[in-house]
């Protein structure tokens, strides 16, 4: 079974990569399973300077999901590319960075600071943060705005950028039409859906951060959807994410029209999940008739 695909700086040997935020750096999960198993993998958002993220609580488990409002904690691009990117390079596998900014101009400084290194293979540009004040969702929600960012990464890296889309639009073929305008190279999506949970003791937001944002099992149909729309109109690949648990499910965002996938949520329930999946693949594809992860790709669009 020929699990392997091919996409914009990502010349992936299976379909599946975990998502941003949902897996680290790698770290603890590599005394789980050989990170080389991995088609890719997301690191956790760059900003410029570190992070510490929202005050807590910043999780909360939902029906089939859960919130969150991390805030984008990270140790700031330089220590990212001193100390985790040549942990990661060890394997054999893509990396991908998923870059975060406040401003353009931040932007632009997380992005030309990944041109130092060869062992990225690719930018993911999270335009779609739900969970900080200024920058990430504002970018992410007009589309005048999505496409400036994009077009002014684009000429500060000399890595394919992937622009991460957010789901809390109402028409996400805009959006994605006009970052693929832009010159973005492919499309991940979706992030996480706005949501929140009220504490009944305290009769207040559970969250620290009122909202957060929503991802697991119960988003993925909200994802397929979304996916199945974008695929139709725009000629750059998608990496679909949203709620993956199995292999079934990849296939299911295969034939909706992703290119490759990536697994987030799942990976706090079952560290295992994604090398489970990679396992468990080309069965379910040879259940269904398929001989490739390529031929089975929009597969599903009438
Ligand atoms: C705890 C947590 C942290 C996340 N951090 C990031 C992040 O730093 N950058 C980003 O682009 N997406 C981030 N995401 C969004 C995921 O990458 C993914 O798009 C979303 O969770 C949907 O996939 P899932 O349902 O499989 O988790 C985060 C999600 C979770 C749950």
């Amino acid at each position: 079974m020929d699990l392997s695909v091919k996409l914009p700086g990502l010349d992936m040997k299976n379909p599946i990569l975990p998502a941003s935020g949902c897996f680290g750096f790698g770290r603890e999960f590599s005394n789980f399973y050989d990170l080389s198993k991995l088609g890719g993998i997301t690191m956790k958002a760059a900003t410029l300077h570190a992070r510490y993220g929202n005050p807590t609580p910043r999780v909360a488990e939902t029906a089939s999901g859960m919130l969150n409002a991390i805030g984008l904690q990270n140790p700031g691009v330089a220590k990212i590319i001193q100390e985790e990117v040549p942990f990661l390079a060890q394997f054999d596998t893509k990396i991908m960075a998923n870059i975060a900014g406040s401003t353009a101009e931040e932007y632009i400084e997380v992005a030309k600071s990944f041109n130092d290194t060869d062992d990225v293979h690719a930018l993911e540009l999270n335009i779609s943060c739900p969970n900080v004040k200024e920058g990430g969702i504002q970018f992410g929600t007009d589309c005048m705005m999505a496409a400036s960012i994009t077009e002014q990464v684009k000429k500060a890296s000399r890595h394919p950028v992937y622009v991460k889309l957010s789901p809390n639009v109402s028409n996400i073929g805009e959006m994605a039409k006009a970052v693929e305008a832009a010159g973005a190279d492919g499309i991940t999506m979706i992030n996480t859906l706005t949501g929140m949970q009220i504490h009944l003791p305290s009769k207040r937001p559970l969250i620290a951060n009122k909202t957060g944002g929503l991802s697991g099992p119960a988003i993925k149909p909200v994802a397929v959807r979304m996916i199945y729309e974008v695929k139709q109109q725009v000629n750059i690949p998608i990496i679909g994410m949203g709620g993956i648990s199995t292999a079934e499910d990849v296939l299911e965002f295969l034939l909706a029209g992703a290119s490759a996938v990536a697994v987030g949520t799942a990976n706090f329930q079952n560290p295992c999940v994604c090398s489970e999946i990679i396992d468990e693949l080309p069965q379910v594809l040879e259940c269904y008739g398929f001989n490739s992860v390529q031929e089975t790709i929009g597969k599903g669009i009438q």
